[in-house]
């Protein structure tokens, strides 16, 4: 099939990303649609759809269209959400009583580290396939969100570099990033939940076959060399995969519904006045395989 046929596209980038239209994520779609979607997913990385106001509800539905739900670190931390459906992870910065959260507030700083260039989960060992997140209600300013092309990131990488990748792994942190923004308070049972996981730094995208750069703000060390030269190389590599003709950046309208391949994509989120107030709520896939071979 051709990427996203059947559906009506406009892409948003040169690289990668695009806008779907005349789609209602409130009803189930049937298999033609939702393989027309995985294989846009495939070519662009990144699927935006507008006005799409959807319910906890509705969003669970719709995301469980694409594969196994994953509940993020809420699993590792057990925190408390605002939310009746468990699978909905929290990106915005409201207390559990629906105010804007005070600075102080502990999920909030963990939330912040979402500022930080990183591609969902890959610390756990079951790896991710795509994130949704919904805007229910998006700040006047700032809080944009970029995403990376990861597959023009290794086009563009110089050979030389290529060559001191080959054959090495990050590894991944969950609480890599958060320690090093100040939050710390994580205890020993907490951090043993979630044990560092080894990845490829390049690795061959299973849905357009296309080489990955992989670097992340959770990777803490690299193999084969020492601490300092591994976090070095992360930083360069990150400087390098996100240099601004690879990065698709989005504003935020109420209604807006995002989808993106973890596998081929690293996002951010952009600064914004935390004392405005932000609802956004992701929703996290497992690949379907993996998660039926552990099932
Ligand atoms: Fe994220």
């Amino acid at each position: 099939m051709n990427p996203g046929q059947g559906l009506s596209l406009k892409p948003l980038h040169p690289l990668f990303a695009a806008e779907v239209f005349g789609l209602n994520l409130k009803q189930a779609l049937d298999a033609d649609t939702i393989r027309a979607i995985d294989a846009a997913m495939d070519e662009y990385a990144v699927l935006v759809f507008r006005n799409q106001p959807l319910t906890e509800a509705e969003q669970v539905a719709c995301a469980r269209q694409f594969g196994p739900l994953d509940a993020g670190l809420r699993k590792a931390t057990g925190a408390a959400t605002r939310f009746k459906h468990e699978e909905l992870i929290d990106i915005g910065n409201l207390a559990l009583d629906g105010a804007v959260a005070d600075r102080e507030n502990a999920r909030l700083i963990g939330v912040l580290a979402n500022q930080l260039w990183h591609a969902d989960s890959t610390f756990q060992d079951v790896p991710v396939k795509y994130s949704m997140l919904s805007a229910v209600v998006v700040p006047a300013e700032g809080g944009q969100t970029q995403w990376a092309d990861l597959r023009a990131a290794w086009d563009g990488l110089p050979e030389q570099t290529r060559g001191l990748l080959a054959g090495r792994t990050g590894r991944h942190s969950a609480f890599h990033s958060r320690i090093a923004l100040g939050d710390d308070r994580y205890s020993e049972e907490q951090l043993r939940r979630f044990p560092p996981v080894e990845r490829a730094l390049v690795h061959v995208h299973p849905g357009s076959s296309r080489k990955v750069l992989y670097p992340s703000v959770h990777i803490d060390r690299v193999s084969g060399m020492t601490v300092p030269e591994g976090r070095l190389l992360v930083a360069e590599l990150l400087e390098h995969a996100t240099q601004p003709q690879f990065v698709y950046t989005h504003t935020w309208q109420a209604g807006d519904y995002v989808m993106w391949d973890n596998r081929s994509t690293l996002h951010r989120g952009k600064r914004y006045d935390l004392a405005a107030r932000r609802d956004l709520r992701r929703t996290t896939t497992l690949e379907r395989s993996v998660a039926r071979a552990s099932a």
